[in-house]
C-alpha cells in the first residue's frame, strides 16, 4: 500500500462525487453510514450530481480522499459547527469516515486514516472531535473506542436495521 490524503475541493470533479455517490450506494457501505435508512427508502440512490452540489452549498464541511497509489479508496468529511451534535461547545468538528474499497477493510487503514484526520482538525483550530457510529458498527465503534473515543449519549430509533430501529451513539474525542 501506498497511501497519501489529499484535501479535495476541486468540485467540478464529477467522476469523484460519482465514485463517492458508488459507495454511498453499496448496499453494505450503506446502512453503516447513511442515517434515516428504513425498508421504504431503502433503494433512493445517491447520484454523483446531489453530492456534488451539496459539497458546493455547505461551506462548513471539508472532504479529503484517500488514495492506494492513485486509486481513490476512502474519503472523510469535517464538518465545523455542524447543528446536529450533542456536545454544545463551540470548536467541535463532526467528521465522517469511509473507506470505500472493501477490500481495504479490518487491515489498519482506519486507524491510519483516523490519525490523519484528527491532525486535520487540529490545524482547522477544533478542540474536540464529535462522530455518531450505528450501535451495530461493531468494527466502526471498535476502531474508535480504541483511539480513545468516549460515549456522551445516544439517539435512540435512529436508523432501521434488520427489522430494528437502531441507535446512533455519539462519541467525543478532546484533541
Ligand atoms: C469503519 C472503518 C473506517 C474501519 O476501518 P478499518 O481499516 O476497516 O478498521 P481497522 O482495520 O483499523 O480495525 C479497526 C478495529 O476493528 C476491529 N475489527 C475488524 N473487523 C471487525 C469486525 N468485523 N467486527 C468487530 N471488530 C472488527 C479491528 O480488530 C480493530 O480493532 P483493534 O485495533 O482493537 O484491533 C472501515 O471499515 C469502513 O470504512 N467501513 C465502512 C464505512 C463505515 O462504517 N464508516 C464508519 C461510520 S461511523
Amino acid at each position: 500500500m501506498k497511501i497519501s490524503i489529499r484535501r479535495f475541493d476541486d468540485y467540478s470533479r464529477r467522476d469523484i462525487f460519482d465514485v463517492l455517490a458508488s459507495w454511498d450506494n453499496d448496499p453494505m457501505i450503506k446502512p453503516l453510514i447513511l442515517p434515516g435508512i428504513h425498508d421504504d427508502n431503502f433503494d433512493d440512490r445517491v447520484t454523483g450530481d446531489e453530492l456534488m452540489y451539496l459539497a458546493r452549498e455547505n461551506k462548513n464541511r471539508y472532504i479529503y480522499l484517500v488514495f492506494d497509489e492513485e486509486i481513490l479508496i476512502g474519503a472523510y468529511t469535517i464538518d465545523i459547527d455542524f447543528r446536529e451534535r450533542l456536545t454544545q461547545e463551540a470548536d467541535t468538528a463532526w467528521i465522517g469516515i469511509v473507506i470505500g474499497n472493501k477490500d481495504y477493510w479490518g487491515r489498519g487503514l482506519g486507524r491510519y486514516i483516523m490519525f490523519d484526520l484528527e491532525e486535520r482538525c487540529r490545524q482547522l483550530g477544533c478542540k474536540r472531535i464529535e462522530l455518531g457510529v450505528f450501535d451495530y458498527n461493531l468494527r466502526a465503534l471498535r476502531l474508535y473506542e480504541s483511539l480513545g473515543y468516549t460515549v456522551i449519549g445516544v439517539v435512540e430509533n435512529f436508523v432501521f436495521y434488520e427489522g430494528d430501529w437502531r441507535k446512533d451513539i455519539r462519541m467525543v474525542k478532546t484533541l
